[in-house]
């Protein structure tokens, strides 16, 4: 699995462009395979999203690294990804980052990620069971905050649990055909300046008890 690992990150990230070191690192080291279910275990290394039961998906590894590589993470970071998923993104930002806090809104996927966290040596992650448009206001403000599902607008609460100079990454779209990666930027006065990235498909962002009426 070693070597499949190695030449995912020459083919697919390399060669697409994906350049901080750090994060070349991390996707060299993350044991992707241990965060799929059995049955697709031999396909990991795939250069595609992947599913993994109750409607979710791991995404394609170029899209993680993308997005690891646009939050711009230093070691001392606290970060917060919503939509926990396999556990595998949370497992990538616990290489690079020193607090990770993940909230999923299916409870067997976050109990699921938080086995395979654990068992993979990423035991640090926080992984909650949870709202995800509620963010987690206990631990706020995160240096870095990344969405791993598409809201059809940015949550503002998720903005508003953002250090002064951190920064949001996510998908926003209402549909598969507009969804854009989004990267938002909080100055130190809190103003925000987003920027567009790549359009992307991202599973949706499922209203919770916090999500705007629509
Ligand atoms: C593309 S998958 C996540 C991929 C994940 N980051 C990984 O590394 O495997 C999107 C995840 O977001 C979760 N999700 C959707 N709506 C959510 C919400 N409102 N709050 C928290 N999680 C949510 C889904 O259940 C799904 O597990």
């Amino acid at each position: 699995m070693q070597e499949l690992r190695l030449e995912m990150v020459r083919t697919q990230l390399q060669m697409q462009g994906i350049k901080k070191p750090e994060v070349l690192e991390a996707m060299r080291r993350v044991p992707r395979h241990a965060f799929v279910p059995d049955a697709i275990k031999a396909y990991a290394y795939r250069d595609q999203a992947m599913p993994i039961g109750y409607g979710a998906t791991i995404s394609q590894p170029y899209i993680v690294a993308l997005m690891t590589e646009l939050l711009d993470l230093k070691p001392w970071h606290k970060v917060l990804e919503i939509g926990t998923g396999s556990g595998y993104q949370a497992a990538i930002l616990a290489e690079l980052a020193r607090d990770v806090y993940s909230v999923e809104i299916v409870e067997e996927l976050a109990k699921r990620a938080r086995n395979d966290l654990e068992a993979n040596g990423y035991g640090r992650v926080q992984v909650r069971h949870g709202d995800g448009y509620l963010g987690w206001p206990e631990a706020a403000p995160f240096h870095r905050v990344v969405i791993t599902a598409a809201p059809p607008v940015i949550p503002q609460a998720l903005v508003e649990q953002l250090t002064g100079g951190g920064r949001l990454v996510a998908p926003e779209g209402d549909s598969p055909q507009t969804q854009q990666l989004m990267v938002l930027d909080k100055g130190a006065d809190g103003k925000v300046t987003r920027r567009g990235s790549i359009p992307v498909i991202f599973v949706p962002m499922v209203p919770g008890s916090a999500a705007p009426a629509p």
